[in-house]
């Protein structure tokens, strides 16, 4: 089974508190989720592999550490992935960048493609796949899948808000890929919403509703 990480950082939490207030501005919303970004980020690279260059400091040699390996890819679920993706990329500026493109069907909940571009060596490098929102999972599963059809054998999935059916399915889709949010939330309702949620991640972001 994939694990799960719940990023319980009191500065998540009081923001995520922020974002799913329903009187939050837009404009609030989109600085937000940067914000909080960079913290999730900070949490879902806290293992990377270190190795040690030498450099020299104003006052002698030393062995200095630096990461290890090939640069990272995060890959966004559009739309509303390109919030966590910004700030994720104002802390690792020369990751590389996946998009994939992705819209909930409203009647099924499926997940309807519209674009995909990737790095082409996705093999030899650490994938975080993007999007605020687990709910039943199906666009995080097939945007995983498209990762691992692409050559990506490393994955780990970020978000914001996960109900606890998204993770079941998730995991039983992709038992590899940890989980990292920031909060697990009750349930899905009859619309297939995360509650308490913060209702529509994409329009929130973007006010196009
Ligand atoms: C939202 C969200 C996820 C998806 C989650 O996207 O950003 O991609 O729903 O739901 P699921 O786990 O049930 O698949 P949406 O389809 O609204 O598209 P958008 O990001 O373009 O607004
Ligand atoms: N997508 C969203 O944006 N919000 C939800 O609650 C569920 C899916």
């Amino acid at each position: 089974m994939a694990d799960v990480t719940v990023v319980k950082h009191p500065l998540v939490q009081h923001k995520l508190s922020i974002m799913r207030d329903k009187k939050t501005s837009t404009a609030s919303f989109r600085t937000l989720l940067r914000e909080i970004s960079l913290l999730l980020c900070y949490e879902v690279t806290r293992d990377l592999e270190l190795t040690s260059k030498s450099i020299e400091t104003p006052m002698e040699e030393m062995d200095a550490p630096t990461l290890k390996g090939k640069k990272l890819v995060f890959a966004s679920i559009l739309r509303a992935g390109n919030g966590l993706l910004e700030g994720m990329l104002d802390l690792v500026p020369s990751a590389r960048v996946a998009h994939v493109g992705l819209y909930r069907d409203h009647k099924t909940l499926e997940a309807v493609e519209y674009y995909y571009k990737a790095p082409t060596d996705l093999e030899d490098r650490l994938v975080i796949a993007v999007d605020p929102m687990l709910a039943t999972a199906n666009s995080a599963s097939l945007a995983v899948d498209k990762l691992k059809r692409s050559g990506a054998k490393n994955l780990r999935f970020l978000c914001l808000l996960a109900a606890p059916e998204g993770i079941e399915a998730f995991q039983a889709a992709h038992p590899d890929v940890p989980i990292f949010t920031a909060a697990l939330d009750s349930h899905l309702n009859e619309k297939g919403y995360i509650v308490p949620g913060l209702g529509d991640a994409g329009d929130r972001m973007y006010g196009t509703k």
